[in-house]
């Protein structure tokens, strides 16, 4: 390819030194970083699922075993659709494969949670919001689009204040870990490190728009979700 050639896929360097570049006026306007985006686009959503009467029971430590083993079972089937599709797509997509380290399958943890609880999968049967994701996050992995890095996004992004989570679940449910609370907490005092280096991998590469809307749009979708699985819990509760 000429190397003068405006590249619109390149969105970093190329944008950064258009004002010395003859092609300048071809060059576009810097692309803002994705990580950044997924943080602003998702702020209000993300105020309005930490307020829900679920997380805000759990964040005050004032939730049963019963009502952990309850939000676990909602998550694991989850997590499990989200690792297998992860996987799947970085075989295809080196971008992804160069994102998903070890420590990022999460499932397992969840699973692991469960059992130190003594509770099952099965005593948790999947709630309707629950079903629904799934099916969205497998259809988002079928599109051909990368939409289930914004999923991926929303969950593995959510541990930041899942720390928080876990020592008020530990004061409050007498759990004190990290058995029994790895799946709010999977990664400990590397948590910090470990979202950096996310976000970094994340713009590290370049996505076309379509991409970007597409797991921008996830990563919304997953905020409703979750929600929706949170209302889903209050009122089978309500009902029980
Ligand atoms: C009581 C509940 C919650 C509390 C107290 C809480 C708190 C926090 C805190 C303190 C951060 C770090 C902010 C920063 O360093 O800039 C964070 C980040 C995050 N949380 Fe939550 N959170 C809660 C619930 C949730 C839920 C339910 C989800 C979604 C499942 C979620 C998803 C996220 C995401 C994606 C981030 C990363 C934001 C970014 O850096 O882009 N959080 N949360």
């Amino acid at each position: 390819m000429n190397q003068h050639e405006p590249n619109a896929s390149d969105h970093s360097q190329n944008a950064k030194a258009a004002p010395k570049c003859p092609f300048a006026r071809n060059a576009g306007t810097p692309v803002a970083s994705l990580a950044d985006t997924l943080k602003e686009s998702t702020k209000e959503a993300h105020a309005r699922a930490e307020r829900h009467e679920v997380q805000a029971k759990m964040v005050t430590g004032k939730i049963t075993r019963q009502e952990y083993g309850a939000w676990l079972g909602q998550m694991l089937p989850l997590w499990s659709a989200v690792d297998a599709q992860l996987s799947a797509l970085a075989v295809r997509d080196a971008r992804v494969c160069s994102m998903v380290k070890p420590y990022h399958a999460h499932a397992d943890r969840v699973a692991a949670d469960l059992k130190f609880l003594g509770q099952r999968a099965s005593d948790h049967p999947e709630l309707g919001a629950t079903t629904q994701f799934v099916k969205f996050i497998n259809s988002a992995a079928a599109s051909g689009l990368p939409g289930i890095v914004g999923v991926w996004y929303v969950l593995e992004g959510s541990a930041n204040g899942g720390r928080f989570i876990a020592k008020a679940l530990s004061r409050g449910l007498g759990i004190a870990g990290p058995d029994g609370l790895t799946s709010f907490d999977p990664h400990g005092e590397r948590q910090r490190e470990y979202w950096q280096a996310w976000r970094a991998d994340l713009d590290a590469h370049s996505f076309t728009s379509a991409e970007r809307d597409a797991i921008i749009h996830a990563a919304s979708n997953t905020f409703t979700a979750i929600y929706d699985i949170m209302q889903d819990m209050s009122a089978a509760k309500s009902h029980a």
